[in-house]
């Protein structure tokens, strides 16, 4: 019971990863406010974990700046206190970013050599995305991190609490596998989480990222079989994460159990970043 009498803030917590943390968080005794832009889905979180008692369900779109604030008071006002913040809510594709053109052009390609042709198809997402696609996805995956820390700090300072800070970031970040605006905005936490990191350890607030690769969350229903197996073949420890497998490490980032780690990036990928 690492979060006996502690208050967590998991943003994202209506299904996958977010529900996940959320739920095991609630597990080891903390008072949970699950946040997401789905409300059904984000209360049967909640339920699921045991109702009241865990703790509460809000909706709110983190790309929201004064939904944030809001937000955070209404955490301030219910439970008086906040020792964790998981900044998971993330988008991978926003409208005007051509991702869909992008994984049409992949296939056509993967074809293309498969029938052992010199490939005329190219990937082309940066010269087909429009300025609303690169900021949708930075607005939610970087500036909605940044909003949910800011008001998180404000309230832990506010009265005192040495709380941690976990951000979901992204084997992408490091890699570039990915589309340019999500492997931006994955990897912005980095430099995020260790300026951060300087600015709070006299405070005695920690910060860091976990960096998972493939996670079987609802992301990867429409990948293919055979994708999955390429997918499984390039991974040492030979499986895809659970949602469960990376809630273990951000619980543990968020316990006092890491006190001595901040501004880290912890990579939960089976090994597959060394491939
Ligand atoms: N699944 C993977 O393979 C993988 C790998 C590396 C990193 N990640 C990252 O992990 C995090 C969780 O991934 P997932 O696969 O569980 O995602 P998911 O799409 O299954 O769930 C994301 C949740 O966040 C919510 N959300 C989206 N935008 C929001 C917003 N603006 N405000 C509030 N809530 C919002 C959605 O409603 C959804 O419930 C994301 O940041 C993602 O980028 C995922």
């Amino acid at each position: 019971m690492r979060f006996a009498n502690r208050v967590a803030v998991v943003t994202g917590a209506g299904q996958g990863m977010g529900r996940a943390i959320a739920q095991r968080l609630a597990r080891e005794g903390a008072r949970v406010v699950a946040i997401d832009m789905n409300e059904a889905s984000v209360r049967e979180t909640i339920e699921q974990a045991g109702g009241e008692a865990a703790g509460m369900a809000q909706v709110c779109n983190i790309a929201d700046s004064a939904a944030v604030k809001r937000l955070f008071e209404v955490v301030d006002a219910k439970y008086g206190r906040l020792d964790a913040l998981v900044n998971n809510a993330g988008i991978g594709s926003a409208r005007g970013d051509g991702f869909n053109k992008l994984m049409a052009r992949m296939a056509e390609r993967g074809q293309q050599l498969a029938r052992g042709e010199t490939p005329t198809v190219y990937p082309d997402i940066t010269i087909d995305m429009e300025d609303e696609g690169w900021h949708g996805v930075l607005n939610v995956n970087l500036n909605g991190t940044f909003y949910c820390t800011r008001e998180a700090l404000r309230l832990m300072i506010r009265h005192g609490i040495k709380g941690a800070i976990v951000n979901i970031s992204s084997t992408s970040a490091l890699s570039g596998e990915g589309a340019p605006h999500y492997a931006a905005s994955k990897a912005a936490l980095v430099g995020m989480v260790r300026s951060m990191a300087r600015e709070l350890g006299p405070r005695g607030i920690r910060i860091n990222n976990v960096m998972p690769g493939a996670v079987e969350t609802p992301i990867l229903k429409n990948v293919s079989a055979e994708w999955k197996a390429q997918m499984i073949a390039a991974i040492p420890l030979g499986r895809i994460a659970e949602p469960t497998d990376i809630a273990s490490v951000v619980a543990f980032l968020a316990s006092d159990d890491a006190a001595m780690i901040t501004g880290a990036d912890i990579v939960a990928n089976g090994g597959s970043y060394f491939k």
